[in-house]
């Protein structure tokens, strides 16, 4: 397992576990313990998941100590503003069970996110959370963001997969120094992603399935990943990727499935805007 080093210095590990849509807390917390004992180091959730609280548990639980897991959390629009950002990040501490967060993120770009982003900057200086960053924030309101705050976000977690692989705003990214972390690394499944011809194709020549060779490009491309399932045999089998090595004509071949476009929806989209901004918590 590779650790990546954010531009504020802190490391990362490369692959963690995602726990959407794990809406219930018992299977939640268990999910989150068998991830901990298989070998996961990085736990994402969101205050939108509603399952901190199971997070937290599972990790109480576990045998793993709290500093050798990186625990990421995402603030929900209708926190935003710099008070209410700073009161939310208290009450996710306080469902996960801890008195510092490894990675703070501003789930969406809608509403009052420079306020929100501000509350986060003062709780890094703090030292309540060791790096900061965004999600789903699209080259335009990221360099935006960027050029009028002090920090530049460590992370950027966007939905990123063999089907939408993110070029541009890849080049922004690393213009600016900031991490590009994938949501939905399978598309939630979305496309037949599991039975794509050239993925298994290209898993048959490694002894591999379609999920890992998907994760594997990836992490050669240097995104950072955090797949989710409830089953332990898939977590193992998510994990079972830092044994093989895509060659270039793989790579090259895995490049021409982008069709450059969501699999889900695109933020941008006003219709989009007005569905999740009426979502509160
Ligand atoms: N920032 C955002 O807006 C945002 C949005 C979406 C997700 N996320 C984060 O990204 C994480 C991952 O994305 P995601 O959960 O949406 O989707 P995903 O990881 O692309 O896909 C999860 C789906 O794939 C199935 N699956 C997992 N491993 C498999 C395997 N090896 N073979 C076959 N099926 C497999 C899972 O089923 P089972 O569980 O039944 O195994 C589940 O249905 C989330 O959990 C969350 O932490 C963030």
């Amino acid at each position: 397992m590779a650790t990546l080093t954010l531009n504020n210095g802190v490391k990362m590990p490369q692959e963690g576990f995602g726990v959407y849509q794990i809406d219930d807390l018992e299977t939640c917390k268990q999910a989150v313990k068998d991830a901990l004992e298989i070998g996961y180091r990085s736990l994402d959730t969101a205050q939108a998941y509603h399952n901190e609280e199971a997070v937290g548990a599972a990790i109480a639980e576990s045998s793993v100590d709290r500093q050798d897991i990186f625990l990421t959390t995402k603030v929900w629009i209708s926190n935003y503003g710099y008070e209410q950002t700073k009161a939310s990040v208290e009450e996710s501490l306080r469902k996960l069970q801890t008195d510092y967060l490894d990675l703070v993120l501003l789930h969406q770009p809608y509403g009052d996110y420079y306020g929100a982003y501000r509350a986060l900057e003062d709780m890094y200086e703090e030292g309540k959370l060791r790096a900061i960053g965004v999600s789903n924030f699209y080259p335009d309101r990221y360099v935006d963001l960027v050029k009028f705050n002090r920090i530049v976000p460590a992370v950027n977690q966007l939905e990123t997969h063999v089907f939408h692989q993110r070029q541009i705003d890849r080049e922004y990214l690393q213009k600016y120094g900031t991490q590009i972390e994938s949501w939905g690394p399978f598309a939630e499944g979305r496309n037949d992603f599991f039975n794509n011809a050239t993925l298994k194709e290209i898993g048959a020549e490694h002894d591999k399935t379609a999920a890992q060779v998907a994760l594997r490009f990836l992490i050669q491309e240097g995104v950072v990943i955090i797949p989710k399932s409830t089953h332990q045999k898939r977590m193992q089998e998510n994990l079972d990727i830092w044994d093989f090595a895509l060659t270039a004509a793989e790579i090259e071949q895995i490049t021409a499935l982008d069709t450059k476009t969501s699999l889900f929806f695109d933020h941008a989209d006003p219709q989009r805007v007005e569905s999740v901004t009426q979502f509160t918590l």
